[in-house]
């Protein structure tokens, strides 16, 4: 049986209080802390740079996730990697050597991963697996938090999964986007590892007991 994680995205936490929202969300049982980063540019929004993923390092000890929705990225890789990141995940878009960027991430002794759009193929990473320690498929475009599940993206993950366990390569997938109580076992039967949620974990008021965190990250796994 596969270990399913879910890294809960705090683009929908309450940024009035996230450090506590952050703290919240390690006793509630969470596994990763996923941080997104957009520029206004690559994306329309714009979100946050390396000093918040440097002011949140000190507050939890779980993985802090980045994805970059910026562009072009390699010159902020190492603002992020030296903040505290721990997975740095770039789309193939944001600048012109893929691979290289990803080199420069793992020179931080970090994961290095590749974000693959609703359109983007999974051809894209297919000749530089050992390259890559996680693939994020994206279930919405880029850019912003409670947008519809696109089910079809599922199809890469069935393909990603069959090569890298057929190949036994120490890559994680990871979906992003939509994912709620319905579309979660999609998306696990499909072959995930990791599930980033926002919405369906926020959707209430900041919640400082952790309690209504611990039943929505608890329900995503499946363990409920
Ligand atoms: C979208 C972001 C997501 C977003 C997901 O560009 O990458 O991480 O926060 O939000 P939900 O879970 O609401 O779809
Ligand atoms: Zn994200």
């Amino acid at each position: 049986m596969r270990q399913i994680l879910i890294a809960p995205s705090i683009l929908a936490a309450d940024w009035s209080q996230l450090g506590q929202e952050v703290k919240s969300l390690e006793k509630a049982g969470a596994d990763w802390i996923h941080v997104d980063v957009m520029d206004g540019h690559f994306v329309p929004p714009i979100t946050v740079g390396a000093q918040a993923v440097q002011a949140l390092r000190p507050l939890t000890a779980l993985p802090i996730d980045v994805h970059l929705m910026i562009t072009p990225v390699d010159a902020h890789i190492e603002a992020f990697a030296k903040a505290g990141a721990n997975i740095l995940t770039v789309h193939p878009e944001a600048g012109p050597h893929l691979h290289r960027t990803l080199q420069t991430i793992r020179s931080f002794g970090i994961k290095a991963g590749v974000a693959l759009n609703p359109s983007t193929p999974l051809e894209t990473v297919l000749s530089i697996l050992p390259a890559v320690d996680l693939i994020l498929v994206m279930s919405v475009n880029p850019g912003y938090g409670g947008q519809t599940f696109i089910p079809y993206v599922l199809e890469k993950v069935r393909i990603l999964r069959k090569i890298i366990d057929d190949r036994s390569l120490p890559i994680l997938l990871e979906i992003d986007g939509g994912i709620h109580a319905e579309t979660a076992p999609l998306a696990i039967e499909a072959g995930i590892d990791v599930l980033v949620s926002g919405t369906a974990i926020f959707g209430r008021l900041a919640d400082s007991t952790g309690h209504a965190y611990a039943s929505a990250i608890a329900g995503l796994r499946g363990s409920k």
